[in-house]
């Protein structure tokens, strides 16, 4: 059985100390009742080694929000998957359309990565989704399949320690959530490609996250579809009330 999961992504949010004010006061939240779901907060580097020893392993998850393509040695500023397990972390998010557009990262890149990061023992939550260009071409379907290749040449057993976002890139930052339709076919389409890849069982027990605008507002509509397993959250992860609003839809 495939797990429900809202985890939130900090993104370049947070000094150290305000990041360790944001953990502290989720756990505090949390710790008076357990949750309907997997939690997970990806924070900045900088925060995983102090986070991770103030929350709740057995209700709240830590993970990092990239790492790098290569296992170790002279590249000045990058840090690798061992790095990221060594801090006590056990999740990482890779493949973000952030990085993709910004950092120019490639599925070549983002295979390398995602081969590394299991390699290290750390759960990948795998990033995919269209620009508005490619939905108003009505292209998101070919788009997301290309962008599946990094994490599909995988083995069975290893997919089975991917996790994967589906975050249209409109809806990201924007305001402009996917409505409870649009994120559905998606996830169904998505489920329908890993079952061609990896067969129905394996595709039963994948969880796809929704990302992009979503909100205590929103999750609840969101989450109620078959094949939308969770939610992958910025800005509303940035507010302990906020995450926890969206945690509680799955009450
Ligand atoms: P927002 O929730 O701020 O739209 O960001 C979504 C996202 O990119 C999570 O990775």
């Amino acid at each position: 059985m495939r797990k429900n999961i809202v985890a939130g992504n900090w993104k370049m949010n947070k000094t150290l100390q305000e990041g360790i004010e944001l953990a502290k006061e989720l756990n505090q939240i949390l710790s008076t009742e357990t949750p309907h779901c997997d939690v997970i907060i990806c924070t900045p580097f900088i925060h995983l080694a102090s986070v991770t020893p103030l929350v709740d392993a057995a209700k709240i998850g830590v993970g990092a929000e990239n790492c790098a393509d290569k296992e170790s040695g002279a590249y000045t500023g990058e840090v690798s998957a061992a790095m990221v397990k060594s801090t006590g972390a056990q999740y990482v998010i890779l493949g973000h359309s952030e990085r993709r557009a910004y950092y120019h990262e490639t599925i070549e890149t983002l295979a390398e990565k995602v081969k590394l990061a299991l390699a290290n023992g750390l759960k990948v939550i795998f990033c995919i989704g269209e620009v508005l260009e490619e939905r108003e071409a009505n292209r998101q379907n070919e788009v997301v399949a290309a962008q599946l290749a990094s994490v599909f040449s995988l083995t069975a057993q290893d997919f089975a320690n991917i996790i994967l976002a589906y975050e249209p890139v409109w809806a990201i930052g924007t305001g402009k959530t996917a409505t409870p339709e649009q994120a559905q076919e998606m996830h169904a389409y998505i489920r329908s490609l890993i079952a061609k890849n990896y067969g129905n069982e394996v595709a039963e027990d994948t969880s796809i996250l929704y990302g992009g605008s979503c909100k205590p507002s929103n999750a609840k509509e969101l989450f109620a579809n078959p094949d939308v397993d969770g939610g992958l959250i910025g800005g509303a992860a940035l507010k302990a009330a906020d995450f926890k609003g969206i945690i509680d839809a799955f009450n």
